[in-house]
C-alpha cells in the first residue's frame, strides 16, 4: 500500500483591522458599488504596522495544529511572497515560534498559488517516507506593497494566513491528497511582479524607483490567465485522477475575484453554486486564500466529512496548481468575522 498524505488539521486567521469599501473609496478614485460587482469583495483586512506575515503565520500554524490535536511536526513548509525578510527564510522563525524544536522548515514563492505548492511539497515529504507529519503555511501581508496610485490592487488585496496538517495515511481514506498538477509559465513573469529587492533590480545599477517597491500587476491580462489556467489545471487533475465535474461538491479556486471563479465553473460546465466563495469577507489573501476559504466553510458546515472537493490556484509567476481530496472529519474555527 503507497503512502498518501492526509490533510488532519486546519487553521487560518486575518489581522484585526478591517478595511471596508468605503475605506478604500478615500483612498483611490474607486467606490463600494464598482468594487463589490466586479469583483465581489466587500471588506479585507490588513495588518497594523508592525505585524509581518510570520506574525500571522504561526497563529494560523497553532490554529491548525490545534485541530489536528497534536504538538510536533517533522517539517515547515511557508508559501509566501512577502517574507518577514528576504533573508533569512520565514520558516524556522514560525517553527521556533511554535514550539516545533529544531525541525527542518523552509520558504516556497510561488505567490497566490504558493499554498497548493506547499501542499504538493508535502506530499511529496510524506510520500517519500523522510515525514510523517509537515505543517503547511500559506501567508501574506500585500498591504504595505499597495501602490497608493493604483486602484486596481488596492481594491482587491487583504492580509492573512492559513494552515493545514498533512499526516502519513492511507490513499483510500477521507483527506487524502488525489494527485496534483502544477505548472508555470516564465514568459508571463511581468504581469504581477514587486521588483524591489531582487538582485535584477540592485544590478541595474540605477537608484531604486519608488514604484519598484509596490506590487504592479496587469489586471486585465492576469484574469484571462487565471480563468484559462484554473480550468486547464482543473480539467487536466479530474482527467488524472477519474473524477467528473459534476461529481464535485466544491470547487475552491484562488479568491482573487468572484467574476474569474464564476467563469472557470462556465467553462468547466460546472454548477456556480458550487464556487466556494470567501473573498467577499477578506479580500485577495494571496498564498493565503485556499486554507482561509476551506477553514471559513469547514467552520459554518458548508464543507461536511466525505465532499468532494477540487483546489485551484493561480498567480504571479505565473504559477498554477490543482489538487483534490474527500474533505475529512476536522475542528475548524471562523477566520473573521461573519458580520
Ligand atoms: O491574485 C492573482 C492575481 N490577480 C488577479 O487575479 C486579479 C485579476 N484581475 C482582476 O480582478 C480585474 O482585472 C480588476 C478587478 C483588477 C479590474 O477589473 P476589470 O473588470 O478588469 O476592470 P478594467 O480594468 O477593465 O476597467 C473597466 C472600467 C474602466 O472604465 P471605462 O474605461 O470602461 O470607462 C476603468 O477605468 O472600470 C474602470 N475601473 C474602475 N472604476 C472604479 C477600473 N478599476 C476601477 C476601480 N474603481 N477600482
Amino acid at each position: 500500500m503507497s503512502r498518501a498524505a492526509v490533510l488532519t488539521g486546519i487553521g487560518a486567521m486575518v489581522p484585526d483591522r478591517m478595511v471596508d469599501n468605503d475605506e478604500i473609496s478615500t483612498l483611490v478614485d474607486t467606490n463600494d458599488q464598482w468594487i463589490r460587482t466586479r469583483t465581489g469583495i466587500e471588506r479585507r483586512y490588513w495588518a497594523d504596522p508592525g505585524v509581518s506575515t510570520g506574525d500571522l503565520a504561526v497563529e494560523a500554524g497553532r490554529r491548525a495544529l490545534e485541530s489536528a490535536g497534536v504538538d510536533s511536526v517533522d517539517l515547515v513548509v511557508m508559501a509566501t511572497s512577502t517574507p518577514d525578510q528576504p533573508m533569512p527564510a520565514t520558516a524556522p522563525r514560525v517553527a521556533t515560534d511554535l514550539g516545533l524544536g529544531n525541525i527542518p522548515g523552509y520558504d516556497l514563492s510561488a505567490a497566490c498559488a504558493g499554498f497548493i505548492y506547499g501542499l504538493h511539497s508535502a506530499t511529496g515529504a510524506i510520500a517519500s517516507g523522510s515525514c510523517e507529519r509537515v505543517l503547511v503555511i500559506g501567508a501574506d501581508i500585500w498591504s504595505t506593497r499597495l501602490d497608493p496610485e493604483d486602484r486596481a490592487t488596492a481594491i482587491i488585496f487583504g492580509d492573512g494566513a492559513g494552515a493545514a496538517v498533512l499526516r502519513a495515511g492511507d490513499p483510500e481514506e477521507p483527506g487524502a491528497f488525489a494527485g496534483f498538477d502544477l505548472g508555470s509559465d516564465g514568459a508571463h513573469k511581468d504581469l504581477a511582479v514587486l521588483p524591489a529587492g531582487g538582485s535584477r533590480q540592485r544590478s541595474r545599477g540605477e537608484p531604486l524607483r519608488e514604484a519598484d517597491n509596490y506590487l504592479a500587476m496587469r489586471g486585465k491580462e492576469i484574469f484571462t490567465h487565471a480563468v484559462d489556467r484554473m480550468a486547464g489545471s482543473s480539467t487536466a487533475l479530474l482527467e488524472r485522477i477519474g473524477w467528473h465535474t459534476s461529481d464535485l461538491d466544491w470547487f475552491v479556486g484562488h479568491q482573487a475575484n468572484a467574476r474569474i471563479l464564476n467563469t472557470v465553473a462556465d467553462v468547466m460546465h460546472a454548477d456556480r453554486e458550487r464556487v466556494l466563495l470567501h473573498l467577499d469577507r477578506v479580500g485577495n489573501t494571496s498564498a493565503a486564500s485556499i486554507p482561509l476559504a476551506l477553514t471559513d466553510a469547514a467552520a459554518d458546515g458548508r464543507l461536511q466529512p466525505g465532499h468532494r472537493v477540487l483546489l485551484t490556484s493561480f498567480g504571479g509567476g505565473l504559477s498554477w496548481g490543482s489538487t483534490a481530496l474527500l474533505w475529512p472529519d476536522v475542528a475548524a474555527l471562523a477566520p473573521a468575522p461573519r458580520t
